[in-house]
C-alpha cells in the first residue's frame, strides 16, 4: 500500500524539456477525443498511416454472396490478415470467435436488399455496437438518390451523434445505386457530404481519372472498397493507384474472398497498403502464395 512512509523522493521532472505533444496521425482528427482516435488508431497502423479492412458484409443486401456461402470456412483463415474486419452483427455473433481481436467495422445500417430499392434503411441501436466493442460504425448514404438521399444523411447524421456521445467513429459509406455514376466528380461531392456531416472515415470507390480529387476534397481519411470481383492484377492495380493518389486504405471484400488464393490476396494487399509495394511485387506475393 502506498504512503509516506520510505517514499523516494520524486524528482525528474524534465525541467527544460517541453511535455511530448504530438498530433494524432490520421487526416482530420486530430481534435477528436481519446476513446476515438484509440479506436482509430487500432483500424489504421500508427506507422503506416493506412488500414487493410477485409469487408464481408454484403449478405444484409445480397444473401448468401459467392465466397461467403461458409463464412466460417472462407473468411475466418483471412482475419488474422486483416487489419479490421467489416461484418453484420449476426455474422459476428454466429462465426466471428470472440476471441478474435481484430477491430470491428459494424455494419451500423440496413433496411433494405437488391430485390427491393436498396438504401430505405435504419440504424441500430449505440448499445448494441458497445456491447459488441465496435471500432466503427458504417453507414451507407445515398447521396443523390432521389428517393433515399435525405433519409440515409440522417441516418448518418444520427450515428454520428449516438457514435461521439461514446467515442466510436462513424465510416460514411457512400452507396452507388443503378441511376448513380463512379466519376470523380460525383465521388467527391459524396464523400464530402458524409465528411461534413460528422463521418471520421469514409468509405468510397476508386475510379479511374482524377481520384486524387476525390481524396483532396475530403478532411478526413478515404478507404476504398473493391467492388466487383476483377484479375487479381487489376484489383492490385487498383488498390496501389488508390493508395498512390491519397487513400489511407481499402475495405475489400470480393477481390478478396472470390480469388483463387484469398490469403494470397490478403498478403499482396497489405504489401501495397503498408510497405509501398509495386504492383508487380505484389503480384508475385499474390502468386507465390497461390503456388505453394
Ligand atoms: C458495401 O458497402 C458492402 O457493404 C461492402 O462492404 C463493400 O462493397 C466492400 O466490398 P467489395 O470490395 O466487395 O465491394
Amino acid at each position: 500500500m502506498a504512503d509516506n512512509e520510505g517514499n523516494i523522493n520524486a524528482k525528474d521532472f524534465g525541467i527544460g524539456i517541453p511535455q511530448v505533444n504530438e498530433p494524432f496521425f490520421l487526416k482530420g482528427n486530430n481534435n477528436a477525443e481519446w476513446g476515438m482516435k484509440s479506436r482509430l488508431a487500432g483500424v489504421f497502423n500508427p506507422k503506416s498511416g493506412h488500414a487493410v479492412m477485409l469487408a464481408f458484409d454484403h449478405g444484409y443486401i445480397m444473401g448468401p454472396t459467392s465466397g461467403l456461402e461458409r463464412i466460417d470456412l472462407t473468411i475466418r483463415p483471412l482475419i488474422e490478415y486483416s487489419d479490421c474486419i467489416m461484418c453484420t452483427r449476426g455474422i459476428l455473433r454466429s462465426l466471428v470467435p470472440p476471441e478474435c481481436r481484430k477491430p470491428i467495422s459494424l455494419r451500423f445500417s440496413a433496411g433494405s436488399t437488391i430485390l427491393t430499392s436498396l438504401n430505405e434503411e435504419c440504424i441500430q441501436d449505440i448499445e448494441e455496437a458497445i456491447r459488441i466493442n465496435a471500432s466503427l460504425l458504417a453507414v451507407m448514404v445515398a447521396i443523390g438518390d432521389p428517393d433515399h438521399e435525405g433519409l440515409t444523411i440522417r441516418n448518418l447524421t444520427r450515428t454520428v451523434d449516438l457514435g461521439t456521445r461514446y467515442g466510436i467513429p462513424t465510416l460514411g459509406v457512400t452507396a452507388v445505386g443503378k441511376n448513380l455514376t463512379r466519376d470523380a466528380r460525383y465521388l467527391a461531392m459524396a464523400s464530402r457530404v458524409c465528411a461534413e456531416n460528422g463521418a471520421q472515415v469514409i468509405k468510397t470507390y476508386f475510379c479511374e481519372e482524377n481520384f486524387e480529387q476525390v481524396t483532396n476534397a475530403v478532411p478526413v481519411p478515404i478507404v476504398i472498397a473493391g467492388g466487383k470481383k476483377l484479375p487479381e492484377k487489376d484489383a492490385l492495380s487498383m488498390a496501389w493507384r488508390a493508395i498512390d493518389q491519397g487513400a489511407a486504405g481499402v475495405d475489400m471484400g470480393r477481390n478478396i474472398f472470390q480469388s483463387d488464393s484469398p490469403i494470397g490476396m490478403m498478403l499482396a494487399v497489405r504489401a501495397i497498403v503498408h510497405e509501398n509495394a509495386s504492383v508487380d511485387e505484389a503480384f508475385a506475393i499474390y502468386e507465390e502464395y497461390k503456388n505453394r
